[in-house]
């Protein structure tokens, strides 16, 4: 049987054979039977807007890898910098590469004093951590004016040590301010989970010591959370950075998706929703407001995954070490008990509705400590070496840039009128 579908346009008659290749069909073909007619899909739920070579993602089997390597092997055997080694440059380093790498990251955790000084404790005391973030990934582009020299791959290569050696930094500075305590300054004798810990915790101690368990279980979520192929902040990463953006816009671009509930601000609201639920014996009217129609159940459901998300299955052996230091998280019982009952019911069940890899992080993040609004910022520091993956591979693909088409379905040609000649409208702006 041939790899391919014949489609045939009616009016016309005629009918075209277009190949199915690596799972898709070429819209490009369909263009030359049809053109003018656009494909219609909101959410992009049945489009593949490039061919990517980072991450294998199978929803079904509950799949994920990087490069090839099973996501279970990459959280229990290696770490985050040897991780975003491997997303960016394709191979897992060898020891002088892994070495150099290394250092080059610790060597630009330094963020220019301005940053710091005159932009980040410019904002509001009650400013959301995120939101600082998302405006410090921006303002680095006019600190680094190389960066605007995309096609320099020295310039490339020096921009994404600088914006994955700095997340940390930006991200501590920011909570530190929202708290009203003193910047520290990165330790560049820790490794990349250690001095972000530091940065976070340290007080008047000469060197801040992480706890190991808590160090590596910090570490092993951010192998989890650095890529996930075409999701929400990777693709508006990859719109504005096929305009040929610097890559400080793009990945703010990119943070700015990712501080949305959708996305990666459902770890935030998966504690508030618990935190509302408030007891055990609440869980099931929670359920069933549910599925009433009374919101949702943050961080269930996955546009890819149709079972459960392989990144959840591992966070939650991580929440069991960071659990045997820090003390359980009281909302444990209430998120278990959660899982049990939807797992359990017909509505969750035939929408295949399984917890994501937020339903479990956020209790982790707060048995260690960080406040509900940091959680979002822990997503985004790890996630900036799969957009920066994906930056590369589009500027190597010369990708064209982002313009989709629209269905157009408002008003027809009409005259001006002048505002004394109009009759009253009967749409208005919402009052207050
Ligand atoms: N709770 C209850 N019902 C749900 C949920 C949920 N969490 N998610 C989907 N549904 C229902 C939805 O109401 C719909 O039902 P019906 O067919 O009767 O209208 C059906 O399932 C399909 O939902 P959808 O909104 O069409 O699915 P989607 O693929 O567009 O949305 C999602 C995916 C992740 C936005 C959604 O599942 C959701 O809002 N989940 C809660 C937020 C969340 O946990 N987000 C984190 C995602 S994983 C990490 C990341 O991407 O950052």
């Amino acid at each position: 049987m041939p790899d391919s579908i014949t489609i045939t346009d009616n009016r016309s008659g005629q009918s075209m054979e277009i190949p199915i290749r690596d799972g898709g069909v070429s819209a490009g073909e369909w263009s030359k039977l049809l053109p003018g007619i656009w494909f219609y899909d909101p959410g992009f739920l049945s489009t593949a807007p490039c061919e990517s070579a980072i991450t294998y993602l199978d929803g079904d089997a509950g799949v994920l890898r990087y490069r090839g390597y099973p996501i279970e092997q990459l959280a229990e055997q290696s770490t985050f910098l040897e991780v975003a080694y491997l997303l960016l440059f394709g191979e897992l380093p060898d020891p002088a590469q892994f070495t150099a790498w290394t250092d080059e990251i610790t060597h630009h955790t330094f963020i220019h004093e301005n940053v710091r000084k005159r932009f980040l404790e410019g904002f509001h005391y009650d400013a959301h951590p995120m939101g600082m973030l998302v405006s410090a990934v921006a303002a680095l582009s006019t600190f680094y004016l190389d960066a605007k020299e995309i096609h320099d791959p020295v310039s490339r290569h020096r921009q994404i040590v600088r914006l994955i050696a700095k997340m940390p930094t930006l991200a501590a500075a920011a909570h530190r301010f929202s708290v009203g305590m003193p910047f520290v300054y990165p330790d560049n004798s820790l490794g990349y989970p250690e001095n972000f810990l530091s940065m976070m915790w340290k007080i008047a101690e000469p060197r801040y010591e992480a706890d190991p368990a808590l160090a590596r279980a910090l570490d092993v979520l951010f192998i989890l959370h650095a890529d996930h192929e075409q999701n929400c902040s990777t693709t508006a990463l990859r719109t504005v950075a096929s305009a040929h953006a610097d890559p400080y816009s793009a990945a703010a671009a990119a943070c700015a998706a990712l501080y949305g509930p959708r996305h990666g601000g459902a770890n935030e609201a998966v504690i508030r929703m618990l935190t509302e639920i408030g007891s055990f014996d609440q869980v099931d009217d929670f359920v069933a407001a549910v599925k009433a129609g009374h919101g949702r159940l943050q961080g269930f459901g996955h546009r890819v995954y149709k079972s459960y998300d392989p990144r959840a299955k591992i966070i939650k052996r991580a929440a069991d070490q960071v659990f045997a230091v820090t003390g359980k998280n009281p909302l444990l019982d209430i998120a278990l008990k959660l899982e049990e009952v939807a797992l359990s019911d017909e509505y969750f069940l035939s929408r295949r509705l399984y917890p994501n890899v937020d339903f479990y992080s956020g209790l982790i993040y707060q048995a260690m400590g960080f406040p509900i609004e940091m959680f979002p910022v822990l997503f985004a520091i790890p996630r900036t070496a799969g957009w920066m993956a994906h930056w590369v591979e589009l500027l190597d693909q010369d990708t064209k840039i982002a313009r989709p088409r629209q269905l157009y379905v408002g008003a027809g040609e009409r005259d001006y009128v002048g505002i004394a000649g109009r009759p009253a409208s009967p749409k208005a702006p919402p009052q207050r």
